[in-house]
């Protein structure tokens, strides 16, 4: 492990779990446990639990839990070095670093001084005469040099090798410029530049530093945007082109669009909240990265298919967030032949200029109003049977929204639209809106009631394989946390006694806390699991269980183990004959 045992329990103890938790929930008292609205998904009632005397945390809702340090990787979507650097920063601590994570910290920033240095060679040549043709390109999309100047815009020249020859000048290796994506391997033993006669567009995170390039090209040849592949230093899930700058924006909201130039027209004009996903549907990283800047989303996606499957798409991912999300539909352009086509921000504003775009900022749609137009479209409302299914589709819609009032007032629009009366279309959501309610408070209650039913894990070492055993090794775990007075010297099993891998790497690296005096405790295996490995111990240990017989229940769950063990070594014949036939089944179903 990277970190000092002795600097991560400094860390710990130092990281009450209630104040850090407290300052992002607010949290009430009930009983030994504090409780609120669970942070990672949304509720209306609060199943997010904390204890301090365990200093964990747990939800009962979406089964997150942990110690502090999980609480951090999860709220702030950091690594686990970066959650506990965040949280030393925060006690006030100074993080020691071992060689491999310094030699790593500087193998990165060398990677993001090259990317800097390469977009300082490419700025230059912009410049320059060699930047004609890219200079020529920007005059004919009216991109003002001001702006090129704001985004850090480049040109890469018409060559081979430009790049390659001066950045090596400057010190840089052939690998890392590799690493860097910036040249390829010709295989045959020959390296060529990646981007070569095009407008280069560095991209920028939050922090201020070029991670990577888009790049477009000159004419109509392909690929027309070229962008860096994934490297150390980014990761296209967690960045957005153009938030550097609109983290700065007075504007109350972000417009999220598909077209790294939809970006730079619409700064220009004065939108300087815009940012795009670079050619990718929106992430869930993405999203916990706006959060930081705004509660407020605008989806301005192409009025295609293709943006309508991205905003669609986008509105799921975004449903049950603590966002506002609206949209933003471009309407059509008709061609001198009559022709409908679409628009991009960047026609639109073109074309209709920047109040237009101011106009329809703020008459966008919210997401509601959207999806009532999809399935309008859906439907010929003259046709009495296709009045009946809208009628049908719109109440599920409307169902999912929690403000009554706000159901009333779509329900009467969607009548109105289908001359249906609105009293009629009332009865219709609230009927459906019941039949969810119904439908949430069973699946609620089926999943509290059996823990077994609960979704499949999918990581294998959540599975386990003997389930009476796993439950005997559970409660020695909950034991151990409990009270290590109950426990002899010697460790009353081996890890290997344990039936599930898991629950017996947890065993072990809780007794070795122990024997070296700084108590077991679940927090301190932050470093040790997975996220959801975390998630899942920690339901298990925020399960109850009494000290009053310890030593008793101690002793009745070691023999369980022990028992299964030993007749885990032979075969069960009754199991292995039912392997069998669910195989024969599965075999069947494919042929037929
Ligand atoms: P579009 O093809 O819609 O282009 O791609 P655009 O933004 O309107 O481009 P212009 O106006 O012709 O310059 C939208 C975005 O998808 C990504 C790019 O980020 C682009 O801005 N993309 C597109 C790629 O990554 N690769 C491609 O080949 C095309
Ligand atoms: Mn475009």
């Amino acid at each position: 492990m990277a970190f000092p045992q002795s600097f991560l329990d400094e860390l710990l103890a130092r990281s009450d779990i209630v104040d850090v938790v407290g300052s992002y929930v607010s949290l009430t008292r009930k009983g030994s446990n504090l409780f609120g609205l669970c942070p990672f998904h949304s509720e209306k009632t609060g199943s997010f639990s904390v204890s301090p005397d365990k200093q964990i945390y747990y939800c009962f809702g979406c089964k997150k839990g942990g110690g502090v340090v999980n609480f951090i990787m999860e709220e702030e979507n950091l690594s686990f070095p970066d959650a506990v650097r965040f949280l030393a920063k925060r006690a006030g601590l100074e993080v020691p670093e071992e060689e491999g994570d310094r030699e790593a910290g500087r193998r990165r920033q060398r990677l993001l001084d090259l990317n800097r240095d390469a977009a300082r060679f490419y700025y230059r040549l912009l410049q320059q005469p060699e930047g004609q043709a890219v200079r020529d390109y920007l005059d004919r999309r009216k991109i003002r040099r001001a702006t090129t100047v704001n985004f850090g815009m480049g040109a890469s020249p018409d060559a081979w090798d430009a790049l390659l020859n001066a950045m090596t000048a400057q010190g840089y290796t052939k690998a890392e410029l590799l690493t860097a994506g910036l040249i390829v391997d010709n295989k045959r033993g020959g390296f060529y530049d990646k981007f070569r006669n095009r407008l280069m567009l560095p991209v920028i995170d939050t922090r201020g530093d070029v991670v990577a390039f888009g790049s477009r090209v000159l004419d109509k040849s392909e690929p027309k945007y070229m962008n860096s592949s994934e490297t150390p230093v980014y990761s296209k899930r967690r960045v957005l082109y153009g938030l550097n700058l609109a983290k700065k924006s007075k504007r109350p909201n972000i417009i999220l669009c598909e077209g790294n130039l939809d970006i730079v027209t619409l700064h220009q004009a004065g939108f300087d909240n815009a940012v795009a996903s670079m050619g990718t549907a929106l992430t869930a990283e993405q999203i916990r990265l706006l959060s930081r800047f705004t509660k407020e989303l605008v989806l301005c996606y192409d009025n295609d298919n293709a943006g309508k499957i991205a905003t669609e798409r986008a509105l799921q991912l975004l449903n049950g967030s603590e966002f506002s999300v609206k949209v933003l539909q471009l309407p059509r352009r008709r061609t001198e032949d009559g022709e409908l086509v679409k628009q991009d921000a960047d026609d639109f504003i073109k074309n209709q200029g920047p109040a237009a775009f101011e106009r329809l900022l703020s008459g966008s749609e919210n997401g509601v109003e959207f999806r009532m137009a999809q399935i309008a479209g859906k439907y010929d409302l003259e046709n009495d049977e296709a009045r009946v299914a809208y009628s049908g589709e719109i109440s599920q819609l409307l169902a999912t929204l929690p403000n009554e009032v706000e159901r009333e007032i779509y329900a009467t629009r969607a009548a109105n639209a289908a001359r249906i009366t609105p009293e009629a279309m009332k009865i219709d959501v609230e009927r459906a809106r019941k039949q969810r309610l119904r439908k949430e408070n069973r699946a609620e209650l089926r999943k509290n009631l059996n823990p077994a039913a609960q979704s499949q894990p999918k990581e294998r070492s959540l599975r386990y394989d003997n389930l009476r055993s796993a439950r005997a090794e559970e409660g020695v775990l909950r034991l151990l946390l409990l009270d290590e007075g109950l426990f002899p010297p010697q460790p009353p099993l081996k890890e290997e006694d344990f039936s599930s891998p898991l629950l017996g790497r947890v065993f072990t690296l809780l007794w070795q806390a122990k024997e070296e005096g700084r108590g077991a405790a679940l927090p301190a295996l932050a470093g040790e699991l997975t996220p959801e490995e975390m998630n899942h111990v920690t339901a298990v240990c925020q399960r109850p269980e009494s000290v009053r017989n310890g030593r008793q229940a101690l002793a009745d769950y070691i023999r369980v183990i022990q028992a299964e063990k030993r007749s885990g070594s032979q075969e069960d014949p009754l199991l292995a004959a039912a392997e069998k036939y669910k195989d024969k089944k599965g075999e069947k179903r494919n042929v037929k």
